[in-house]
């Protein structure tokens, strides 16, 4: 691509894939990052969304439904295969929500701090439009799993009717910290699974028999631990198949770089400018705004046994070392283009968590390469997939703050976006206009092919989709039985 004005060159990426368990890690550069800005319209009115349609979530209307009274809802995923397929059990759909109770007289904002996952269900050949999701409850008995809260994961059916639960357990120490949401001491965090039955029948889907299982912590070597940084990301492990090496079960997650909070150093190839690039930062120049502080890794681990009881980290498969601080809810898409596999590494990020002199929105990010462990090319050449209406023209460290209400009120719209098959692109609504969610989005879609993306504004009405529209394309157990 040639250079918009005033703004640096991407990052060469090959897209080459190298052997899963070798070290090299792709980078998501500053060079890359930049090129959201260089893509984003300068000249807006302040407060209108400044970034290109193809990448921005159409707007969702304030008056939108809650999808429950008693909870508020948000991270969801569906019941899956290995190869990420959305399966359909006995005729119901099934998805998988951390959730928080609405009327324990705390707000929407405390969730993490109390979060349990939850579990929806409806028919498979309901309309989407229409029928509501029935709330089945929590999934685990209380003080089952391992640790006091329940964070992100991915669910899994296995063998006959036995599902997998792959989660973040997260345990909070201090009541302080539950009650006021931060500041106290800070949680431990583990990647568990849980191994249960499903069962479906007249009355609707239930699980039982859950064994739990912790499974990871991080190492200190090449994940960041509590004790390096109180503020670290250990969570939301996902687990799936790779066709090039059959037998093998992988799991990505959301990692920190390892190291004491402060003690990385920013590097040329975080930078990635390419040599003589007239508008490339200087090294010293950026390590001094801090951007060092922010040191996101998507993580990676392989399977031990086929229980998937045991496993092994391997090093990150992508950083975003002095460009972002959180690669959240990593998921992996396998998608055959031109003959040959493409995989789609998507993951949520935020805007707070950008490295100072960085700036992007809150939203869906994504990278394509020829192996699990590739040379990632950021998509659109940006990384940026799919991002709230946001006007970045206004400061990263006070978006809002400083010219007060000039702000787009959809900034903060959505978050949370999970990617499925055919592009659906499902989220949960965070705050429109200041009205608070708590409750998945309407589904939109994007299509992407050749590491370029494109919000679907022919689907649905005007680009959005049904509320919680999580349709599944494979069916278990029978031709809708019950
Ligand atoms: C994303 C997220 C996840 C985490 C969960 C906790 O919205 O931050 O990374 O598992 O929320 O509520």
């Amino acid at each position: 691509p040639s250079p918009t004005p005033g703004f640096p060159l991407p990052s060469k990426h090959t897209q080459q894939a190298v052997d899963p368990a070798s070290d090299f890690t792709s980078k998501w550069t500053r060079a890359d990052a930049k090129q959201i800005m260089a893509q984003s319209n300068p000249s807006v009115a302040p407060g209108q969304n400044s970034m290109s349609p193809d990448v921005t979530m159409p707007e969702i209307p304030e008056d939108f439904p809650a999808m429950n009274d008693d909870v508020w809802v948000w991270d969801t995923w569906s019941l899956t295969d290995e190869n990420a397929n959305q399966i359909s059990y006995k005729g119901y759909d099934v998805i998988f929500s951390l959730v928080a109770d609405r009327h324990a007289g705390y707000g929407f904002d405390q969730r993490h701090w109390n979060a349990r996952i939850g579990y929806f269900f409806r028919k498979t050949n309901a309309d989407p439009a229409k029928d509501k999701w029935n709330y089945g409850g929590h999934l685990f008995l209380d003080n089952t799993s391992i640790g006091n809260t329940e964070w992100s994961g991915s669910t899994r059916l296995m063998q006959g009717n036995q599902v997998n639960v792959f989660y973040t357990a997260t345990t909070f120490h201090d009541v302080a910290e539950r009650n006021a949401g931060g500041g106290g001491i800070a949680p431990d965090a583990a990647i568990a699974k849980a191994l249960g039955k499903i069962h479906a029948d007249k009355n609707g889907v239930t699980f039982d028999g859950f064994q739990h299982t912790k499974l990871l912590e991080p190492d200190g070597k090449m994940y960041q631990t509590k004790a390096q940084n109180p503020g670290f990301a250990f969570r939301d492990p996902y687990t799936f198949a790779d066709p090039a090496h059959p037998g093998k079960t992988y799991m990505v997650f959301e990692g920190n770089t390892a190291g004491n909070r402060g003690d990385y150093q920013c590097k040329g190839e975080d930078l990635g400018y390419q040599p003589g690039d007239p508008h490339a930062e200087k090294l010293t120049d950026v390590q001094n705004t801090g951007a060092h502080y922010q040191t996101a890794n998507v993580g990676l681990a392989v399977a031990d046994n086929k229980d998937l009881t045991k496993w092994s980290f391997l090093p990150p498969i992508l950083s975003a070392n002095c460009v972002n601080d959180q690669t959240e809810r990593p998921q992996i898409f396998i998608q055959n283009e031109n003959g040959k596999n493409k995989y789609y590494l998507y993951t949520i990020s935020h805007q707070f968590t950008y490295a100072d002199g960085m700036r992007g929105p809150d939203g869906v990010y994504g990278f394509v390469g020829d192996g699990i462990r590739s040379d990632y090319q950021p998509v659109n050449n940006s990384g940026l997939a799919l991002g709230s209406p946001t006007d970045l023209n206004l400061p990263a460290n006070n978006p809002s703050g400083t010219i007060s209400g000039q702000q787009n009120g959809r900034q903060f719209q959505a978050y949370s976006h999970y990617v499925q098959p055919n592009g659906l692109v499902q989220s949960f609504i965070d705050n429109v206009n200041g009205v608070r969610g708590g409750s998945l989005s309407p589904t939109v879609k994007i299509n992407f092919k050749n590491g370029v993306t494109q919000v679907d504004r022919s689907f649905g009405q005007n680009g959005l989709g049904p509320f919680g529209y999580l349709p599944t394309n494979k069916r278990i157990g029978g031709e809708g039985l019950y």
